[in-house]
């Protein structure tokens, strides 16, 4: 159980606290000192690398997940409520991702290649909706995770 609960941990913390630094202080500063054009460029840049390391973020977190599930927690038939909100809201968060990547994160790469910065700071705004949600998601998340041995009964 604890080697896979530092992998679940570790890919919790990357992926919640990167949506964090995003979101919350590379955006606002991004926003007061560079000009659009530059400034989406480097969103491209900061979105690539970052996308590419979530895709593992969530394979660990849902191989580590379900390997306690069913390995240490016996289950899904004896599983603790925390357990359960903590999947719901996994899978949800998953889904928001799925969509960003395939939704407006194409649309945002083609404009930013025509060089249309209006077209694409549209795009960028959608993802910045929808990452806040997530980011929402992953704090409540890991509250749950993290405090729900103390309250939920296994
Ligand atoms: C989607 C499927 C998921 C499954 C099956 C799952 C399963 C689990 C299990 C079984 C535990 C141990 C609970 C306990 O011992 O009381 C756990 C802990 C935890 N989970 Fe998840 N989880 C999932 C998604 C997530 C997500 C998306 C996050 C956050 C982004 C998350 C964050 C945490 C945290 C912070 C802990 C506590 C770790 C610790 O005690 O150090 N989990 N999870």
């Amino acid at each position: 159980m604890g080697l896979w609960i530092a992998v679940h941990l570790l890919a919790a913390t990357f992926w919640v606290g990167g949506m964090y630094f995003a979101h919350r202080c590379l955006r606002p500063a991004a926003e007061l000192h560079l000009p659009p054009p530059q400034r989406l460029v480097l969103w491209r840049g900061v979105l690539r690398r970052f996308f590419s390391r979530v895709w593992m973020a969530i394979a660990a977190l849902l191989i580590s997940g379900y390997m306690m599930v069913f390995i240490y927690l016996g289950g899904f038939a004896d599983l603790g409520l925390h357990v359960n909100l903590m999947q719901v809201l996994g899978w949800v968060m998953i889904g928001l991702y799925l969509y960003i990547y395939f939704g407006p994160y194409r649309p945002f790469k083609a404009a930013l290649d025509d060089d249309d910065f209006a077209a694409a700071a549209e795009q960028l705004a959608r993802i910045r909706k929808i990452v806040g949600i997530n980011l929402a998601l992953g704090l409540i998340t890991m509250l749950l995770g993290a405090s729900g041995r103390y309250w939920a009964f296994l």
